[in-house]
């Protein structure tokens, strides 16, 4: 059976090229990056050079690069590491668990929190943040790019509020990096996390940018590995793949790549709105009290969250999978009940159509092929479950 993977914003796929750059690392170059001999020289050099790479996708200096497990370390490091108990931050409602669980922790811990509403686009309003403001705020954190609508959050404004306030600023790039370009002086932010597996780098490898003369205080204590900042010896094989994934990621920018997945994108999307009853969440109009709004907000370019009015998700991915492709939704399932995502709830999606509300994202590997593929599949399945749904059925639905 043909397989299709449109579940990009969960994982990519390693790269071929990456694979090959890790390769060495676990066999012949097997040394420790913190010893001194030749096999650790070795070692410490393609940490470097990896090091190097990622501050030229980042814009920043190699030394403000600190490699992690991934992005929720690097989340969890840059809120816990500078937050203290009697702060108060500044973060979103559709933040990835990673912040939100994390800022529910800092409250725990005796730190003030705002979860700054976003508008029916899924974007938050800088002047929101900066109405936010109190004396004792110390860390603004906001993401750069939504990982179930791909809307891009106006981070630069965002950046200047916190600046002007002198207070911290993070971003949670995870879903931005690799898909678009990012530049952290342009951005303004002191912090800013991205994730290996999230750009065809292998899972467990991530890096969070740290700026000069910004101070953090450790999670973990041991060595002094990455000057102190992240203690344990370093993930070698997986630090050179985020490396040579980096180098790919900028390559692809010189050469454009992102308007050829974004125009693979755009077809998958206007095909599938074709379907009687659907949208594109952030796109479609809404009726969010937070009153008007024009115009499309910017999202990266391989995502699409599409509703499919009287059907459930879960039931449409399923379906999907047993012929071969591989989406996804936005829910999380808790106690037994699936629950709407936060992302589209905050947006004023009814619960309904927020349970109806399916993710497409697309990565380097995919191709114009897949995307017919989809294409001839989700229509006959929408319409298949449709006949089934007794919401559908009884014209409960609007059409
Ligand atoms: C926006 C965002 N932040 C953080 C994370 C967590 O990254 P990791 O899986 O590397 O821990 C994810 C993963 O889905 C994400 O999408």
């Amino acid at each position: 059976m043909q397989r299709v993977y449109f579940d990009n914003n969960a994982t990519t796929p390693v790269l071929p090229e990456v694979f090959e750059a890790m390769r060495p690392y676990f066999g012949e170059h097997f040394g420790n990056a913190s010893s001194i001999h030749h096999h650790g020289q070795e070692t410490r050099a393609a940490v470097e050079r990896a090091r190097e790479s990622v501050a030229d996708l980042l814009g920043c200096r190699a030394s403000e690069v600190v490699f992690t497990s991934g992005g929720t370390e690097s989340d969890n490091l840059a809120i816990f590491g500078l937050a203290q108990p009697g702060d108060h931050v500044i973060t979103s409602t559709i933040e990835h668990h990673a912040v939100l669980n994390g800022s529910k922790h800092l409250e725990e811990k005796g730190c003030e929190l705002t979860y700054v509403p976003v508008d029916g686009r899924g974007l938050v309003d800088p002047d929101g943040v900066k109405r936010a403001l109190r004396s004792n705020t110390k860390l603004v954190t906001i993401m750069m790019a939504n990982n179930e609508t791909g809307v891009v959050q106006p981070v630069e404004e965002i950046g200047k509020v916190a600046a002007e306030a002198d207070v911290n600023f993070h971003t949670d790039a995870v879903q931005a990096a690799g898909k678009i370009p990012i530049d952290v002086n342009q951005v303004g932010c002191d912090l800013l996390t991205i994730s290996g597996h999230k750009l065809h780098a292998p899972q467990g490898v991530g890096a969070l940018y740290v700026r000069k003369g910004t101070r953090l205080e450790p999670m973990l204590y041991g060595g002094r590995h990455e000057r102190s900042r992240r203690a344990g010896t370093e993930n070698v094989p997986g630090i050179v793949g985020l490396g040579k994934a980096a180098e790919l990621a900028s390559a692809g920018f010189r050469r454009g790549d992102n308007a050829n997945m974004a125009a693979m994108r755009d077809r998958l999307e206007r095909e599938l709105l074709s379907i009687e009853s659907t949208g594109v969440n952030g796109l479609a109009v809404s009726s969010h009290p937070s009153g008007a709004w024009v115009g499309h907000p910017p999202r990266v370019p391989n995502t699409t969250n599409i509703y499919f009015d009287g059907i459930e998700g879960e039931a449409l991915v399923i379906a999907l999978d047993l012929k071969g492709l591989a989406v996804s939704t936005g829910a999380a399932c808790s106690s037994g009940a699936i629950e709407p995502s936060h992302v589209l709830v905050a947006m004023g999606l009814r619960s309904e159509r927020a349970r109806a509300s399916i993710r497409f994202s697309l990565g380097k590997q995919n191709s114009v092929e897949e995307v017919e593929f989809a294409i001839g599949l989700v229509p006959e399945t929408v319409a298949r479950l449709r006949e089934l749904s007794p919401v559908w059925a009884k014209g409960a639905v609007s059409r």
